[in-house]
């Protein structure tokens, strides 16, 4: 491979002598091609892909959701091709540390700490956690699940702000690897609550309106910003990523996928 390309430049190189030989003004072409700039490849774009409707993978393999189409819609407008990769949230920051992901869309709340170790882009999306109990639980506050079995998705801030109300180390504190298993967890009776994104866990509850289960808000959680990660310094692709999103809002695209997914625009 290697030799038959430098035969190729080789003969090259000879055509060209023999052009300039015949005394044409052809210009001489160089001999090394220029690495290409990163956007002209195909970018990986690392999704946990177990969090409908944010990100979800189908039986057909192929992975959907509102953060999905938000990235298609800026690599569009940026003119950058995308390809999504199903990524367990545990490893997720590190695969985007290693290179071994573009950038991560993956419903991120962006943190102080995790700016530390990341770039973010301009807020997406705004959440908030919200709790999923059996609809017979007295639970009226976030407070009411302090001595509660919690079931979070690890390394969430969902599993933060219970780490906060209970103590990190405490044993009443169930992580599990996807906020589905937490759910089911939640079904089958091992855990009394889960707290996870407000998104996710209405939709869950929407889809399984014979569940038994109801929702407790409480105005003590933090508002939340979803961004899109890049690995820490590459302020290029951070750049378009952030104006594509800037044209997305401003040409109707951004409240059109919102429409599409949460049935109304945002407000
Ligand atoms: N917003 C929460 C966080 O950043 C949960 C995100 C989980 N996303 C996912 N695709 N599983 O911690």
């Amino acid at each position: 491979m290697l030799a038959n390309r430098r035969i190729t430049w080789i003969a090259a190189g000879l055509a060209a002598l023999a052009l300039a030989g015949c005394g044409k003004q052809e210009p001489v072409t160089a001999t090394t091609a220029p690495a290409p700039p990163a956007t002209a490849r195909v970018l990986v774009v690392g999704t946990d892909a177990a969090y409908t409707p944010f990100e979800s993978q189908n039986e057909k393999g192929e992975i959907a959701g509102f953060d999905i189409d938000v990235v298609k819609a800026i690599a569009g407008k940026a003119g950058f091709e995308v390809k999504f990769v199903n990524t367990p949230w545990e490893g997720i920051f590190n695969a985007l540390d290693q290179g071994d992901r573009d950038l991560l869309v993956s419903a991120i709340t962006i943190t102080g700490e995790r700016r530390q170790t990341m770039d973010f882009s301009k807020p997406y999306f705004e959440a908030k956690q919200l709790i999923a109990v059996r609809r017979d639980a007295q639970v009226a506050t976030f407070d009411d699940v302090k001595a509660m079995k919690v079931g979070v998705q690890n390394g969430t801030t969902g599993d933060e702000v219970v780490g906060k109300l209970q103590g990190k180390s405490s044993g009443n504190i169930k992580r599990f690897e996807s906020t589905p298993l937490a759910l089911k967890e939640l079904e089958a009776g091992g855990v009394q609550a889960v707290v996870a994104d407000n998104g996710v866990v209405e939709h869950y509850l929407a889809n399984n309106p014979g569940g038994g289960f109801k929702t407790v808000s409480d105005a003590a959680f933090p508002v939340e910003q979803y961004g899109i990660a890049v690995k820490k310094g590459n302020a290029e692709l951070l750049a378009r990523i952030n104006k594509g999103l800037d044209d997305i809002k401003a040409d109707g695209s951004y409240d059109k996928i919102y429409a599409a997914h949460f049935g109304s625009a945002p407000k």
